[in-house]
C-alpha cells in the first residue's frame, strides 16, 4: 500500500483536506495516509512549526500531500512551505491553469503551465537588518548556473513528455544583469538542446501584461522563484480563481502537492472554501503515482460538477449554498 503524509495545513486547510482526502478513497485507490503536523497547527502542539515526526514520515514516504500553511508576514518563524522545498531539494513547481466551461472567467479557452524554480531566487533565505537601527534590511537573490539547468531542463522535459509546443523564459535581465542574466544565458543554452520546441524570452513585466492582454500566445512559462509565485497567481485569476488552481513541487526522489493559495483566513470556518485546487494537486499527485485511471476518473467528475455549476462553492457560483463537504459528496456521486 502506498504510503503518503498527509499535512492538512491552517485556516481553510483541513476542511479542503478531508473533502479530497474523501474522494481519493472513494477513487479505490489504496493509500494509507500517515497525517502529520506543519505550520500553526504544529506549533500550537509541539512548539515547533516543522516538527522531526513531520520530516521523519517525508523521508520514509517520499510522498506529500499538504494543505495550505500559514505563514504571518515580516514576523515569526520562517515560510514552512519555503522550508520543506529546500530540506527536500523539491527544485520544480509545477503549476498548471486551465479553464473550465462552468467558472466565470476572462477567457474561455486558458491551458498554461508555469514552472516555478522553487529553492532559489530571492527566496533563498538570505536577508537580514544592515545596521543596529535595522533602518536598511537586504534580501539576496542567488541564481545558480546547476539550478537553472536543472529546472530549464525539467520545463522541457515536462513539454516533451506533455506535447506542449512552446515555453517562454520570464525574466528581468535588463535590471538584474548578473542574477537574472545568467538565469537568460543558461536557458538559452538549454533551449538548443530541444530544437523541437520553440523557445522565446520575455521580460517579466512585459510577460503579466500580455498574460492578461492576450494568454493564448503562451504555452508554457519558465521562470525564478519570486516571479513564478506571481505568475501562478495570475494565471489562476485568468481561470476563475484561486480555488481552481493546483501545484506540484517535484525533487529527484520527493514530491509534495498542494494548492497554489494560501490558508485563506478570511473564509476559514465558514464552509465555503472551494477545495477544488487541492483535490487537482491530488489528481497530480496520483499521476505522479502511477494512477492515471483513478486521476481521469476524479478529473472527469470535477468537471462534470463545475461545468454544471449547481453543487459548487460560491466563489464559483454566487447563488449556491454548496459548502466545501457537500461540494466533495457531488464529486463523489459524479464518479459513480
Ligand atoms: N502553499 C501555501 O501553503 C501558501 C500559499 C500562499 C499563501 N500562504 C499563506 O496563507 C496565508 C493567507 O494568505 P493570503 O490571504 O495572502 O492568500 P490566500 O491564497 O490564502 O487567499 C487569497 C484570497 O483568495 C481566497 N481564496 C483562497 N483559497 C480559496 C479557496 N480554496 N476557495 C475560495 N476562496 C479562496 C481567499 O478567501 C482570499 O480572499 C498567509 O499566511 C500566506 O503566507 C500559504
Amino acid at each position: 500500500m502506498q504510503k503518503v503524509t498527509l499535512i492538512k495545513g491552517d485556516g481553510i486547510g483541513p476542511s479542503i483536506m478531508d473533502a479530497a482526502t474523501k474522494i481519493i478513497e472513494a477513487s479505490g485507490v489504496p493509500i494509507e495516509w500517515e497525517e502529520r503536523y506543519a505550520g500553526v497547527s504544529a506549533f500550537d502542539r509541539f512548539q515547533s512549526p516543522l516538527p522531526d515526526e513531520t520530516l521523519e514520515s517525508i523521508k520514509r514516504t517520499r510522498v506529500v500531500f499538504k494543505g495550505p500553511l500559514t505563514t504571518q508576514l515580516g514576523k515569526g518563524f520562517r515560510s514552512i512551505n519555503v522550508a520543506l522545498r529546500q530540506e527536500f531539494d523539491l527544485y520544480a513547481n509545477v503549476r498548471p491553469a486551465k479553464s473550465w466551461k462552468g467558472a466565470h472567467s476572462r477567457y474561455d479557452n486558458i491551458d498554461l503551465v508555469v514552472i516555478r524554480e522553487n529553492t532559489e531566487g530571492l527566496y533563498a533565505g538570505l536577508e537580514h537588518y544592515i545596521g543596529p537601527k535595522k533602518n536598511t534590511a537586504e534580501s539576496i537573490a542567488v541564481i545558480t548556473r546547476e539550478g537553472t539547468e536543472r529546472i530549464i531542463k525539467f520545463a522541457f522535459e515536462y513539454a516533451r513528455q506533455n506535447r506542449r509546443k512552446k515555453i517562454t523564459v520570464a525574466h528581468k535581465a535588463n535590471i538584474l544583469k548578473y542574477s537574472q542574466g545568467l538565469f537568460l544565458d543558461v536557458a538559452q543554452e538549454v533551449a538548443k538542446l530541444y530544437p523541437e520546441i520553440e523557445c522565446d524570452e520575455r521580460i517579466i513585466d512585459a510577460t503579466c501584461m500580455h498574460l492578461v492582454m492576450d494568454p493564448n500566445q503562451f504555452d508554457m512559462i519558465v521562470t525564478t522563484n519570486m516571479f513564478g509565485d506571481i505568475l501562478s497567481d495570475l494565471i489562476a485569476g485568468l481561470v476563475g480563481g484561486l480555488g481552481l488552481a493546483p501545484g506540484a513541487n517535484i525533487g529527484y526522489d520527493t514530491a509534495l502537492f498542494e494548492a497554489v493559495h494560501g490558508s485563506a483566513p478570511d473564509i476559514a470556518g465558514k464552509n465555503i472554501a472551494n477545495p477544488t485546487a487541492l483535490i487537482l494537486g491530488g489528481i497530480m499527485m496520483l499521476r505522479y503515482l502511477g494512477e492515471t485511471l483513478a486521476a481521469d476518473r476524479i478529473n472527469r467528475a470535477v468537471e462534470v460538477i463545475i461545468n454544471e455549476g449547481r453543487y459548487v462553492t460560491p466563489d464559483l457560483n454566487p447563488d449556491s449554498r454548496t459548502g466545501t463537504a457537500e461540494m466533495a459528496e457531488a464529486i463523489i456521486g459524479a464518479m459513480s
